[in-house]
């Protein structure tokens, strides 16, 4: 089922969210449908769950080819609960976000370049997965949503921050 996405501005997204310990639940099951629902229908490249008011270590992302995201290589499509994230090196990128809680918005932000995630898939199978580049902003973007934060709180430059339709040369979103 499609579900609303809470925007910028509900407390909600500021809190921090607990970890899964039940994976054979259907309340989990129900959750992942939605969440591929929601970001189907609005054409994201990630989603997590407290974005859709539930406040779970539940993160889903990837993409062949995205309208929001013309120009990145796609990414695997994965559920990935309870993360833990790990640098493996200082180096940091700055990349165009947006997402879909602040709409119609993109920001410049620094992001590790190159991570080591781990975690749990949906039937609660431990992994774990380098990435590099735009996997990898995805990944810190979206794990970001479990601890109460949202893009514009990593950024470094606010002049850096505006509407999509009011920059030159930025794709127009989908959401
Ligand atoms: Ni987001």
């Amino acid at each position: 089922m499609i579900r609303e996405v809470l925007r910028m501005g509900d407390a909600r997204l500021l809190e921090k969210a607990r970890p899964v310990e039940d994976f054979a639940s259907p309340e989990l099951r129900e959750l992942l449908v939605d969440m591929r629902d929601t970001m189907h229908h609005l054409g994201g490249v990630g989603l997590a769950a407290p974005q859709i008011g539930v406040s779970l270590c539940v993160v889903i992302f990837g993409f062949e080819a995205n309208a929001r995201y013309p120009e990145e290589a796609p990414v695997p499509n994965t559920v990935l609960i309870n993360p833990q994230l790990t640098p493996l090196s200082d180096e940091m990128a700055e990349g165009w976000e947006g997402c879909l809680s602040i709409p119609g918005m993109r920001g410049l932000v620094s992001r590790w370049r190159h991570l080591r995630y781990s975690g749990y898939d949906e039937s609660g199978v431990f992994f774990e997965k380098e990435a590099a580049d735009f996997h990898a902003r995805v990944v810190q973007h979206e794990c970001d949503h479990l601890e109460g934060m949202l893009y514009p709180m990593r950024m470094n430059d606010l002049s850096r921050f505006g509407f999509v339709d009011a920059m030159a040369g930025m794709p127009t979103p989908v959401e």
